[in-house]
């Protein structure tokens, strides 16, 4: 077993903390790595890495709680660093390839290809080949969203997506509740899936409003900023850096509730003795669960990692 220096957080001055983290990590080479010890879950850390320096690190806990945490912090060969969520921000129809592998490229899409394979246990050469090969059919019109002004993008996900979760919300919470009540005895799972479905409602409808009332507006002042060129003051949250965070945290949070929804179904498998309500009802889940993961890919691997960028040359 290889010995990793150990960083014992829990002795370092609160201000340099972060710093001595931050100088520690960016002394590694590729595939070299450190532990820190902590006295309490140093998650934020964890954001605020991936934040600054991007998804070139492999973040593996070792120990976690309720006294003692102990985090594995390795940096990523430059081979193994391009992530998932970076690779259908570039070319969207890679998407169906990651879908296939059930693999995850929006809320969890801060991975790399190596790290999704291992995780999920598929043939990294396989996928490869398969993702090469999308680029070479062409494929009907895919808006280049990533060659969009940031504000019409944000307007974009706001009139499409945020619409859409809106609309669709009612008539998903009838059906979830009326499959659980009708069917709920003989497939239980109904029930659970029905609980779920209003975790993700809620989380959304929490959600969306926070990005149309702060962050949205905000990216779109940094955007007029940029084109008059002028310099923006501080934001009363810091940096844009605290909401995404949140945000992302947030995607997660809907992410998970509708893998959970998908696994329940078996992947929203309507079993013989369903009737049209079932079938209407999973369908309908589906397609949701779809849009939202283009929703998040739009926000999580386009919009927030541009956003980022502008506010570094805009703010004083
Ligand atoms: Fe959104
Ligand atoms: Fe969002």
């Amino acid at each position: 077993m290889e010995t990793l220096e150990k960083l014992d957080v829990t002795v370092i001055e609160p201000r340099l903390k972060h710093p001595t983290i931050f100088s520690k990590f960016d002394a590694l080479a590729g595939g070299q790595a450190f532990i820190i010890h902590n006295d309490h879950d140093p998650k934020p850390l964890y954001y605020q890495l991936l934040g600054e320096r991007g998804n070139i690190f492999k973040w593996e806990y070792l120990e976690e709680g309720p006294e003692v945490w102990e985090v594995r912090i390795s940096k990523l060969t430059p081979a193994e660093g391009e992530t998932v969520g970076e690779l259908v921000a570039k070319d969207y129809r890679k998407a169906q390839v990651f879908k296939k592998y059930g693999i995850d490229f929006c809320c969890g899409g801060k991975k790399s290809v190596a790290q999704v394979c291992e995780e999920k246990g598929v043939d990294q050469e396989q996928l490869e080949q398969e993702l090469n090969a999308t680029g070479q059919v062409s494929n009907a019109r895919e808006n280049d969203y990533s060659s969009w002004d940031l504000s019409f993008l944000a307007d974009y996900i706001v009139n499409m997506h945020h619409k859409y979760v809106r609309e669709s919300l009612p008539a998903l919470y009838e059906y979830t509740t009326k499959l659980a009540r009708v069917h709920g005895q003989r497939h239980p799972e109904l029930v659970e899936i029905a609980k779920h479905f209003v975790n993700v409602a809620n989380e959304l409808e929490a959600h969306m409003p926070k990005e149309e009332r702060v962050l949205f507006p905000y990216i779109k002042q940094l955007e007029e900023a940029k084109k008059r060129g002028l310099q923006m003051d501080t934001p009363p949250f810091g940096s844009i850096q605290n909401p995404i965070n949140m945000m992302e945290m947030e995607h997660e949070n809907a992410g998970g509730e509708l893998e959970a929804i998908r696994r329940l179904s078996s992947n929203y498998t309507v079993p013989a003795d369903g009737c049209a309500t079932y079938q209407v009802g999973f369908a309908k889940l589906k397609e949701f669960e779809e849009d939202l993961h283009r929703h998040i890919h739009l926000e999580n691997n386009i919009l927030f990692p541009k956003a980022l960028e502008l506010e570094k040359e805009v703010l004083k």
